[in-house]
């Protein structure tokens, strides 16, 4: 056990550099909890007993020009940390969802466990579809890829029918008005953007909605251009509550609804765990947010 330890702990060297001190002594920490915790049998069963609620969100961000998309409603889930092999697990996503009917499924990342393999990319892949094939989702599932995820898993993601926008924009039209619907990936680049997204600066005919599953500058970035929704989890609300690290971004976007200049955010709690198969003060979430039109002042007319 103590050579899988270390052997994660290089895996982490291996994509982020070396670590010293502090971050060392964490990144150790990190690599036991992985190996030992995550995937335990104990694990999984307080896993796939975690409350979990569907909460309700209005995201006031509409232009009057924009009032054919008001009521427009997305479920957006994040960071599922879905165990391998475990049926309950899809089944307590499933019962939630099932008989919601949306415009859009947005997903932002965080879809298993540890780091992802190559070989689980297709397991997985087939679970989130199962967990999601009985809820009624206008436009369909798209999905930006997290840091605990392989990059095969935007293949396996189009293999079962689900769309993942990796560093990529598509249109999509509702009553008369069209969504530009982006994704990108940062997690093993940590860089901005590639242009290739599609940017909305001056297109007012446009409603930009992005899918990102890190906070802080990307979001920035995605204001910058003309994007007015940004989906975003990786803090898991955070799942310690109030326990903040670095990592986790912004602290104003920690969870909940934000602004950035004229851009509405949102940071959902997410559905599941990483490293502790428990959340303190913080509960799971499958998040349903409707579009609203903006509160005066908020955006220009
Ligand atoms: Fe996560």
């Amino acid at each position: 056990m103590f050579q899988a330890i270390l052997k994660k702990y290089a895996a982490f060297e291996a994509l982020y550099g070396r670590f010293e001190g502090r971050h060392k002594a964490l990144m150790l920490h990190r690599a036991f909890c992985e190996v030992c915790i995550e995937p335990s049998r104990l694990a999984r069963m307080i896993d796939n007993h975690l409350p979990l609620d569907v909460r309700h969100h209005d995201i006031p961000v509409l232009r009057p020009a924009e009032a054919a998309l008001d009521g427009f409603c997305i479920m957006h889930l994040s960071d599922l940390h879905l165990h391998k092999n475990n049926p309950a697990g899809i089944t307590r996503l499933k019962d939630k969802v099932r008989s919601l009917s949306v415009d859009l499924t947005a997903a932002t990342g965080d879809f298993g466990k540890g780091q992802g393999t190559e070989e689980d990319s297709d397991d997985l892949a087939r679970d989130i579809a199962s967990a999601l094939d009985e809820t009624t989702s206008r436009h369909g599932i798209h999905v930006s890829l997290g840091n605990h995820d392989h990059p095969s898993l935007g293949e396996a993601f189009r293999r079962v029918g689900i769309h993942c926008l990796e560093s990529q924009a598509i249109k999509i039209s509702h009553n008369n008005r069209h969504i530009i619907l982006g994704g990108f990936h940062p997690a093993y680049t940590r860089k901005t953007p590639s242009p290739r997204i599609c940017p909305l600066t001056g297109q007012e005919d446009l409603f930009g909605i992005m899918l990102c599953h890190y906070n802080g500058p990307y979001a920035q970035w995605t204001a910058d251009h003309g994007y007015r929704l940004y989906l975003t989890g990786h803090t898991h609300g955070p799942q310690i509550a109030r326990h903040y690290h670095r990592g986790m971004g912004d602290k104003d976007k920690l969870e909940g609804l934000w602004f950035c200049d004229e851009m509405a955010g949102f940071t959902t709690k997410g559905v599941g765990t990483s490293l502790y198969p428990f959340r303190l003060g913080n509960r799971a979430e499958v998040s349903l947010l409707t579009l609203r039109m903006a509160r005066p002042g908020l955006v220009p007319t």
